[in-house]
């Protein structure tokens, strides 16, 4: 070994990474991945986060980390989200959200973008438009791929931070009635959260018009595990006993006819009159960006909880930064 490359092998080990803590160098490409104890630990580790943030704003506990977000589809929250996450601790981001200004647009394949990226970063947020595009680039990166979205199919960081929203506002889940309504179909938010609420005993109430139910294969996933689960076309009648309703917008994007997205997309809308039929712990969430399922004179009902729930996020995703990264 030259010198040199002794001395980058020193480097490159860097002091406090806990090579054994929960999830540390692991791909977050599943809820199926998380177990109840994993929860608790991600969970607590967010706690500390927030508790950070209100006292002193941001720290170093990242300092000298690179994050890459790559984003083949639009997105607001999650890549800003996982940028001030990776800022408050510390880390710096390389932003790659318009993908037809990168290499992409000269046909780059999945594979060789994620291998360039992690020449860069040491951890990569991918968005993709296809399902399955995540494991994919994960079989070819050797560092940690977060999944930030693949397609119709899941968003596993969205549903940790729903969840952590739930126990920050209603404490444990057990027991709780929660109305996933809208888009079950193409909405991969609703996927991932009813996977991850399968871990508790919870009903699970899916209202949405015939077209866009929730997908069998869900269901019968989740039917193997005994969750309790029910199909509505209206909210009216599940909505007196529901404890959180997690709504959610119609993907426009994954329609193949605009026609058929307008008569789908005004179908529910809750509004001041709805929540008075609602219990007054409920809580309304809902992953955002809506575009007028919920009346914005709801804003301001206490049980609102979409704004608080994207604060929660970012505590959410600097737990999962500091734990892939083996730092915490
Ligand atoms: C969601 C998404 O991209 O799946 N947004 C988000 O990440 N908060 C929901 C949506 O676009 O409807």
């Amino acid at each position: 070994m030259t010198p040199l490359s002794s001395a980058i092998n020193t480097f490159s080990l860097p002091f406090g990474e806990q090579r054994n803590a929960p999830l540390y160098g692991q791909d977050i490409l599943s809820v199926n991945q998380f177990n109840r104890e994993d929860l608790t630990y991600i969970y607590r580790v967010a706690h500390e986060m927030r508790s950070i943030v209100e006292r002193i704003g941001s720290f170093d506990l990242l300092n000298g980390k690179i994050l890459a977000n790559l984003f083949y589809e639009p997105s607001t929250r999650t890549s800003s989200s996982f940028t001030a996450a990776m800022e408050r601790l510390g880390g710096s981001v390389i932003p790659i959200n318009n993908v037809q200004y990168s290499s992409v647009s000269k046909g780059e394949s999945l594979p060789d973008t994620v291998r360039t990226l992690e020449c860069y970063a040491d951890v990569i947020v991918l968005r993709h438009p296809e399902v399955g595009s995540c494991a994919l680039a994960a079989q070819y990166a050797k560092k940690p791929i977060i999944n930030a979205g693949d397609g119709i199919g899941e968003h596993p960081t969205q549903a940790l931070l729903d969840l952590f929203t739930i126990f920050e506002e209603l404490g444990n889940p057990e027991g709780l009635s929660v109305t996933l309504l809208g888009d079950l179909k193409n909405g991969r938010t609703v996927h991932s959260l009813a996977r991850l609420l399968a871990l508790f005993n919870v009903k699970l109430n899916y209202v949405s018009p015939e077209v866009l139910k929730m997908p069998e294969e869900i269901v019968a996933e989740l039917g193997k595990k005994k969750v309790k689960q029910e199909a509505f076309s209206e909210l009216d009648g599940i909505l007196p006993e529901t404890d959180v309703l997690y709504v959610t917008r119609v993907q426009k994007e994954r329609f193949a006819s605009l026609e058929e997205y307008e008569q789908l997309k005004d179908l529910y809308v809750i509004t001041p009159e709805t929540m008075k039929a609602a219990k007054q712990r409920m809580i309304v969430m809902h992953p955002l960006p809506r575009v007028g399922e919920i009346s914005m004179d709801v804003d301001d009902d206490p049980r609102a909880a979409y704004f608080r729930q994207m604060e929660y996020g970012m505590y959410t995703r600097m737990a999962l930064l500091a734990m892939v990264l083996g730092k915490a």
